[in-house]
């Protein structure tokens, strides 16, 4: 399965019933007021943190390669009365009839990509949407292995319709020097003598930031900021990362980008 179509089927099921926690819209709110709009949010699944700042008013638009999790966007955007554009693209093949002066990912969605490649076609996308004065916001982490007492522990939850819902961890590879992390996760659905069960594995890619740097700088962006996500400085050892990204002026006599 390519990584992109991760968040389907029975994972775009379970993901809001089983999610531990909503993004904080704040810190987004709060990036959008001060890069200006339209705003786009890539990865924006079934609309958290996108449908707040809908209703708060700030214009922004998302993209997802999961149809499965826009059709929940859309039916809970309905449901709250809250107008939504979105469209099914990959970030890596992003493609949008707009430019805009913020572009972010809400939480480490950029780590799902599985490699530098897709990463670098990806920092290219955002590169050609951003407006000549739009920043882009990139959260990065750094994932730790899942503790070996976690494996195969189960978490559950009831769907609307009362099929219970499970979800656990069945193994687990990771690469130190690809960077990479891939979980095998099992998603059950029983529902009486009804049951599904799929097992995916979860891929994570991760950078050291002098390793980002470069691909962003590759794909024509310049780095304005690295902080921790209240964007205070981030320590050499900071494993959460959110980079401050805009368009490298190809101009000769540039004098760089104030940070913010
Ligand atoms: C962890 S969910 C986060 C969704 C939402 N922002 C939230 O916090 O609830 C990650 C989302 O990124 C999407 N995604 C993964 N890879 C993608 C890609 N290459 N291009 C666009 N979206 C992608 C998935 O389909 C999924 O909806």
């Amino acid at each position: 399965m390519d990584p992109a179509d991760f968040y389907t089927g029975i994972v775009a099921e379970l993901y809001g019933p089983l999610k531990s926690f909503s993004q904080d819209p704040e810190p987004y709110a709060a990036f959008i007021q001060q890069a200006g709009v339209p705003a786009l949010e890539l990865g924006c699944g079934d609309g958290d943190p996108l449908l707040e700042l809908c209703r708060r008013g700030l214009e922004v638009e998302g993209v997802d390669s999961s149809v499965d999790m826009l059709q929940r966007l859309q039916r809970r955007a309905d449901e709250q009365g809250i107008p939504a554009t979105v469209f099914h693209q990959r970030m890596e093949a992003l493609n949008l009839p707009r430019r805009y002066r913020a572009i972010f990912l809400a939480g480490p969605t950029f780590t799902l990509l599985p490699d530098n490649a897709t990463a670098l076609a990806a920092l290219h996308g955002i590169r050609a949407h951003l407006a000549e004065d739009g920043t882009a916001l990139v959260p990065l982490f750094t994932p730790a292995p899942t503790p070996a007492e976690q494996i195969g522990q189960v978490r559950t939850a009831t769907a609307p319709d009362g099929a219970e819902l499970r979800v656990s961890v069945v193994a687990e590879q990771r690469d130190e020097t690809a960077r990479t992390q891939t979980t095998l996760l099992r998603y059950e659905r029983h529902h009486g003598s009804d049951s599904s069960v799929v097992e995916r594995p979860w891929v994570l890619h991760w950078y050291t930031r002098d390793e980002f740097e470069e691909l962003a700088t590759t794909a024509g962006l310049a780095v304005t900021a690295v902080t921790d996500p209240h964007g205070k400085p981030a320590p050499a050892n900071a494993t959460d990362l959110h980079f401050r990204l805009r368009a490298r002026k190809a101009r000769s006599g540039h004098r760089g980008w104030a940070q913010h």
